[in-house]
Formats: C-alpha cells, structure tokens, sequence
C-alpha cells in the first residue's frame, strides 16, 4: 500500500515537474522580469519611486516635482522630452522605456491626478 502511494505521488511530481509552468512569464517564479504594459503600470515601476504614488512629487533631500495638477503635463512634447532626456536630477528613460510606454505613462500622467487633458498620446507622437 505504501510503496503504491509513493509511486502515485512520484507521477503527480513528475507530471508537475515536466509541465512548463509559466517557466518564461513575468511575476513571482518566472525568470523575465515583469514588463510594464500599461501607462499605470510604467508609473508604478519607474516614476512613483521619486515623483510619489500620489504624483505630488516630494521634498527631501531632493526636490521632486509634482505631476499632479501639473498645467505642464498639458503639453504632451514636453513631458515625452523629459521623459527621454532627462532633466535636472530625473535620469533619462529613452534606454528604458519604449516609444509605447512611454506614450502610455504620458497618457496615463495626462488623464490621472487632477490632470484632465483627453486627446490621445500614441507612440506616433514619441521620437524614435
Ligand atoms: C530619480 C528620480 C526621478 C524618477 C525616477 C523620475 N523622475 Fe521625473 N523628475 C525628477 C526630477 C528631480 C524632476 C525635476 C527636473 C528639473 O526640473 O530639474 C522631474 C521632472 C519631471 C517632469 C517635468 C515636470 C515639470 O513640471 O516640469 C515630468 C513630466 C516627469 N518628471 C515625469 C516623469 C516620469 C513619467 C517618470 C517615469 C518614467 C519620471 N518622471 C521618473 C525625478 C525623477
């Protein structure tokens, strides 16, 4: 009886062990990391470090803007240049986000927080 039940058990595992469970999917186990698809997303990973999950920015040891309420996010050129670019003590992202994503957080930032600028920002408006 107990020879049969290990040998049930050893089939159960073995199943397990050869099924191909999420072996390249982002998340917890996987070994990708998680790729940020949604502008909420893209914030969440790269920019609410500094600029706060709240977007009011914060003052500390450095002074970080806020994105809230922030008429400068009206002007989507500007925010896409400084995402790319960098400016002052914010790194640039151009190595690190795609043109998608970028996109997407500048959506995201344009119609969130207080923000209420609704025309559509698509990867077509970020430089290469
Ligand atoms: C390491 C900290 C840091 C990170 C991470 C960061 N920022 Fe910034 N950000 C700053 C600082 C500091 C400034 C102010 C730069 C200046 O004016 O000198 C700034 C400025 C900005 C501005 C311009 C605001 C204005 O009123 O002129 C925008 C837009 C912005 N950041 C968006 C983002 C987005 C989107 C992300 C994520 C992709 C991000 N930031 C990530 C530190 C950061």
């Amino acid at each position: 009886m107990k020879t049969l039940h290990l040998a049930a058990y050893a089939a159960v595992l073995s199943m397990l062990a050869a099924a191909p469970v999420g072996a390249d999917e982002p998340g917890p186990g996987g070994s990708r990391p998680p790729v940020a698809k949604t502008g909420a997303d893209v914030y969440r990973m790269y920019c609410q470090a500094c600029h706060m999950a709240d977007a009011k920015g914060a003052v500390g040891a450095a002074a970080f803007p806020p994105l809230a309420d922030n008429p400068r996010m009206g002007t989507t050129a500007y925010a896409i240049y400084v995402i790319q670019e960098g400016k002052g003590g914010m790194p640039p992202f151009k190595a690190m986000l795609s043109r998608d994503q970028t996109a997407a957080v500048v959506a995201y930032l344009r119609t969130h927080f207080g923000n209420s600028y609704a025309e559509p920002v698509t990867a077509t408006d970020v430089p290469p």
